[in-house]
């Protein structure tokens, strides 16, 4: 991708690193650097650290490391030409155009093109005389014709090839078409519509991209709702229906519903700030997706057993999130949707107040524990309150652990005390096995056991931390001259492990040229976890000072172990291999 270099300069210096993360995390300087509690992980004292002299973060916690590029690709989930138009918007910068040459990149924009043709051909059929069964459906279920236009709803024709023959006129390839899963490949080689008689809800993304769509048919006809497959353009397990709406709402909270039909109605009702997930169950970056924009989330989904299986993962996850929960339980097993409509005008004051006296999830779980245990039996109370002294320590509020210990106490008539010395007996356990879980991960980190992007590391753990130790040199010290020195000295070739020959070989190239290298030149070159990786190393040698004697020590080990490797290599070689190698060692003399 290239490219070029004065753009990516403005670019870098007009994006800094603690600027554009302090939108994000709240910093505090320590010395010359920075730290904040980790946007991307959830935990209550900072590991998250920037460092200003090389413009990198680095989290002690989760191991996400990187430049301000990386830092947006993670945190706003874009690819790296996305975030460089990110970056550039911010500070208010032009990307070259002949830069965007990408191939997935321009894929992925006619991905959304058809998207977006494909939501506007859905909707305009909606206004005509073949899509009148589906207005009046829509109608017919109480969602006025401005919330139908609000949203965008539509209606795919009862054709097999509508759409495609409509986007082809448009010029668009049946392989572009296909890639964007508004139709498939038959097996005899046709594209067809995959979408017929169903009405359309386009799924819009935070920047206002058609990403996918979900299709409801209008009879009782399985399967009821046809989504959107992942495509380059759309990862259902990390959008939220509706969400580019509720957070422009300026939600105090959010409302978790589990449909489409759901979520509108509650818009129509008064409620923008409602959001579902997109026919999946909910995961971890949905639930940290609105983390990033409330501190509260009311889980509204249906009675039936498969809701409240669903809400009770769905809790587990928002409160890992960090996100206070609470779980608003709707009488007589409707969904949000049937309930507004029930009361008619009255529908929305009454949710209102539902979603007013709706429990925290501590209640919610207490009501569910209880009713799993007999409590007839003694035995029966006695795993009641045990279990209520597990729920009770993962509390990290101590008035909330007193309030609901008191209520426990007087319901099953015991002293508060004591269940207080239980719930505070759970915690520590809980807390060492964190430790000794924390201590191990470190441990693991500095032997290589679990360096997934450099899996040789552990193989040769010496040549590994030479290597290592001298890239942070070089990032360092960046003299073209006494690079060119050591490039001659030490050519790629004699690194040991594969990952950072790599980046040897890549920064290299840039300091020898005299244009020195940071992070952000090479993160195009490397995957999220890779850059992550090398901030790793950057983040161990930050307070370590590092002089040119060092990087001279640093190649002689390299250069021993790379001996090493070449005699064990002959010790075991073929004769034929031993010729090429003797070979080898007189060239290098002459
Ligand atoms: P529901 O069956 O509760 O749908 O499924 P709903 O939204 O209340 O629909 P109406 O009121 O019957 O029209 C909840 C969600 O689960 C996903 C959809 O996202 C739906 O909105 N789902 C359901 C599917 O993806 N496929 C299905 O076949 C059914
Ligand atoms: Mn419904």
């Amino acid at each position: 991708m290239a490219l070029p270099e004065l753009f990516l300069q403005e670019l870098k210096m007009r994006n800094d690193m603690v600027e554009v993360a302090s939108s994000y995390v709240n910093l505090k300087r320590s010395g010359r650097n920075f730290t904040g509690l980790c946007p991307f992980h959830n935990e209550k004292t900072p590991s998250f650290h920037i460092y200003t002299e090389n413009n990198t973060f680095y989290c002690f916690g989760c191991g996400a490391g990187g430049d301000v590029i990386t830092f947006i690709r993670r945190i706003e989930n874009l690819d790296y030409m996305e975030s460089i138009r990110f970056l550039a918007d911010r500070a208010g910068l032009q990307v070259p155009e002949n830069a965007i040459d990408d191939g997935m990149a321009k894929l992925k924009g006619r991905i959304l093109e058809i998207n977006r043709e494909s939501a506007r051909f859905f909707h305009a059929q909606l206004w005509t005389e073949q899509g009148k069964p589906a207005l009046d459906y829509l109608l017919g279920r109480g969602l006025t014709s401005k919330t139908i236009r609000h949203f965008g709803l539509g209606y795919s024709l009862n054709s097999r090839f509508g759409l495609v023959d409509h986007l082809k006129k448009k010029g668009y390839t049946s392989y572009e078409i296909v890639q964007s899963n508004v139709a498939f490949e038959s097996r005899t080689g046709k594209v067809m519509d995959r979408f017929f008689s169903r009405v359309m809800f386009p799924i819009i993304d935070l920047r206002g991209n058609v990403v996918g769509f979900g299709g409801r048919i209008l009879t009782d006809e399985k399967p009821k709702y046809l989504n959107t497959s992942d495509t380059l353009a759309f990862k259902k397990s990390n959008g939220l229906f509706a969400m580019n709406f509720a957070k422009n709402s300026n939600p105090e909270r959010l409302i978790l519903v589990e449909g489409y039909m759901d979520v509108i109605a509650l818009h129509q009702a008064g409620f923008p700030n409602a959001v579902a997930t997109l026919g999946t169950a909910l995961t971890s970056e949905q639930a940290k997706l609105m983390a990033r924009y409330v501190k509260e989330v009311v889980i509204s989904y249906d009675a039936d057993e498969a809701g409240q299986k669903a809400a009770s993962r769905a809790i587990h996850l928002l409160r890992e999130a960090g996100l206070l929960v609470k779980v608003l339980s709707i009488e007589g097993g409707k969904d949000p949707d049937e309930f507004i409509r029930s009361f008619g005008d009255q529908g929305p004051a009454r949710f209102k107040h539902l979603i007013e006296s709706s429990g925290n999830d501590m209640e919610y779980r207490l009501r569910k524990l209880k009713s799993q245990c007999d409590m007839q039996m003694p035995e029966g109370k006695v795993a009641y309150l045990n279990g209520a002294a597990e729920l009770l320590a993962e509390l990290d509020n101590r008035m909330e652990q007193e309030i609901y210990a008191g209520r426990l106490a007087e319901e099953m008539e015991i002293d508060r005390i004591s269940i207080l010395l239980q719930v505070d007996k759970n915690r520590k356990k809980a807390m060492r096995s964190r430790k000794k879980k924390e201590f191990r991960e470190i441990q693991q980190q500095i032997t290589g056991m679990k360096d997934t992007v450099n899996p040789e590391k552990k193989k040769h753990l010496r040549a590994a931390n030479a290597e290592e130790g001298l890239l942070a040199c070089l990032f360092r010290n960046q003299d073209g001259q006494q690079a060119q020195r050591l490039y001659e000295k030490l050519p790629p070739e004699k690194f040991c492990t594969g990952f950072n020959r790599r980046v040897y070989e890549t920064i290299m190239g840039k300091i020898m040229s005299g244009n020195g290298c940071e992070l952000a030149d090479i993160s195009g070159d490397f995957s999220v976890e890779e850059i992550s990786g090398i901030s790793r190393i950057l983040a161990r040698y930050d307070m370590v000072p590092l002089s040119s004697e060092d990087a001279e020590e640093y190649s002689d080990i390299i250069l021993q172990e790379y001996q090493k490797l070449c005699a064990e290599n002959v010790e075991s070689a073929q004769p034929q291999d031993i010729q090429e190698y003797l070979q080898k060692l007189r060239e290098q003399k002459k």
